[in-house]
């Protein structure tokens, strides 16, 4: 990963979360984590479009460990008493509603951002619920995660450096995605009580993950210095590229009109592995010492 476990770590000050007088607070927390575990069923989807074996292949390994992670949530709530509830809207909005529109999307903002954020709430539960069971099956669950916001860096990096001008719709992904996240703590730090030890530090940790997130994009390479050094005027250009880029999306998928006919729309059609699987490096670094040997034997 680009940020070290140390870097994303909040310092709680030893606050802690009891699973008996907080139990209302950790129901909330744990049913947006189970949500959020749910939607690792997008993974399917998106080996259909991995650009190449390899891709595909983490993406199998995800699916299964996403599905893993909902058993262990379901287990953790189990063990606390916890029965879950519906998540918040924004939640089901940053996890769903945002679902990207294609593959440097989803790697960009689900597995580096997104899933970046979720591990920070994972170490800050980590830090601070007080049931050692429970945080032994979350150790575990952490250590997956990581290498999901590794591979959504690294599948960024590879995508910008391929097409530069990705970074604008990016960018504007990201802004839009951290005015989700600070609307989400809006609502937890009016709903839950703020005199409980851990939640009174909302704020800082929220300001944290965000500086967080701001160091990723910075690491990735997505932003060239900080945002608050970038124009208001330029942000706002972002987000409504960001905005005609989906609305044209949805148009062209209603219209089946390829979208690469539709201006402002990355002309990049979804190459599937069905079409490039021959090219593919894995299949070509298998195939190599077979035709090495036949046209050894051919001599
Ligand atoms: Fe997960
Ligand atoms: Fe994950």
């Amino acid at each position: 990963m680009l940020l070290s476990r140390q870097e994303m770590s909040f310092d709680f000050g030893g606050a802690k979360l009891d699973p008996a007088k907080d139990r209302e607070v950790l129901r909330w927390m744990f049913s947006q984590f189970l949500y959020g575990e749910i939607t690792g069923i997008q993974v399917g989807h998106w080996i259909y479009a991995a650009p190449d074996l390899e891709a595909a292949r983490f993406l199998a390994k995800q699916a299964v460990e996403e599905l893993q992670h909902v058993g262990n949530f379901l287990r953790m709530m189990q063990m606390l008493q916890l029965t879950p509830q519906p998540a918040h809207p924004v939640l089901r909005f940053l996890a769903t509603g945002m679902m990207g529109d294609d593959w440097d999307e989803h790697v960009a903002m689900e597995m580096a951002t997104g899933e970046g954020f979720v591990l920070q709430a994972f170490y800050a539960t980590i830090a601070t619920l007080d049931h050692p069971e429970a945080v032994a099956i979350l150790e575990r669950a952490v250590r997956q995660e990581e290498s999901h916001v590794d591979f959504g860096e690294r599948q960024t990096m590879k995508a910008i450096a391929a097409h530069p001008a990705l970074r604008r719709r990016l960018l504007g992904a990201n802004l839009v995605w951290m005015w989700g996240v600070r609307r989400l703590a809006g609502y937890v730090g009016k709903r839950l009580p703020a005199d409980q030890p851990v939640l009174r530090q909302l704020q800082p940790f929220l300001v944290h993950a965000l500086s967080c997130a701001q160091l990723r994009l910075l690491r990735v390479g997505l932003i060239d210095r900080p945002l608050g050094e970038l124009s208001a005027t330029y942000k706002l250009a972002v987000v409504l590229e960001l905005a005609a880029s989906k609305l044209l999306h949805a148009v062209g998928k209603l219209l089946l009109v390829p979208l690469s006919l539709l201006p402002f729309v990355p002309a990049r059609g979804p190459r599937r592995l069905t079409d490039t699987y021959l090219s593919d490096p894995t299949v070509q670094a298998l195939l190599q010492p077979a035709t090495s040997t036949a046209a050894h034997e051919a001599e």
